[in-house]
């Protein structure tokens, strides 16, 4: 019974498997294009363009995981003050950085896919936890989050089969309330 000691299963970084590797220089299907840039390259990161074309159900689903793998330390307020650091008081002892308003607010797309890719200090890499376009749909809604909280609501308020476009500058003047408030949940 040499099948009950030994699976027919493939096995990871078996030789089987090894010749069934993707060819070179190719990418998985339904998977985006490798990021190229080293941890240092953080001045090219800031120039990176966000490569989905984003539906409000993308920012959604940035919100979502914002919130599961972020906010517990950023604050699901982004104002880095999540329960793990608690002002200080929490059992987590480095400050996380405010991504609602100060300096890092004005991080990129570019930029915010760079550290989860590669961390930055105390805080570790995202990438694996987080493919790429998960990386780049939580870059797309920290930018989307605007005014003490408040999501950019002209963004959010688009139909969801509806392309739109990156999150505006930090810049610019706060988008106008969208009317239909039932949207922008
Ligand atoms: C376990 C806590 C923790 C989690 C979870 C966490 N971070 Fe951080 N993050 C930190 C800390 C602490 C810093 C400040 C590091 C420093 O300045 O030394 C930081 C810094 C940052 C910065 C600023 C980096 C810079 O250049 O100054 C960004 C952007 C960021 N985090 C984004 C995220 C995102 C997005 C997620 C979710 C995928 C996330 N973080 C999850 C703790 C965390």
């Amino acid at each position: 019974m040499p099948d009950m000691f030994e699976s027919r299963a493939y096995e990871f970084y078996s030789e089987r498997l090894s010749t069934m590797k993707p060819v070179e220089g190719t990418v998985k299907r339904g998977e985006l294009l490798p990021y190229h840039l080293k941890a240092a390259d953080t001045a090219l990161a800031n120039a990176v363009k966000n490569p989905l074309i984003l539906t409000k159900a993308d920012l959604e689903e940035g919100k979502r995981l914002f919130n599961i793998y972020c906010a517990i330390c950023h604050g699901s307020k982004l104002d880095g003050n999540g329960p793990l650091y608690n002002g200080g008081n929490g059992p987590y002892v480095a400050a996380p950085a405010n991504l609602g308003s100060g300096p890092k607010a004005s991080y990129t797309e570019g930029r915010l896919f760079h550290v989860m890719t590669y961390g930055f200090n105390a805080m570790g890499s995202y990438a694996s936890q987080l493919d790429r376009e998960q990386r780049w749909k939580i870059a797309a809604y920290i930018r989307s989050f605007r005014n003490n909280g408040a999501e950019a609501a002209a963004v959010l308020a688009h139909d969801s089969t509806q392309a739109v476009p990156a999150a505006p500058a930090v810049t610019a003047a706060p988008a106008p309330a969208a009317q239909d408030s039932s949207a922008t949940k």
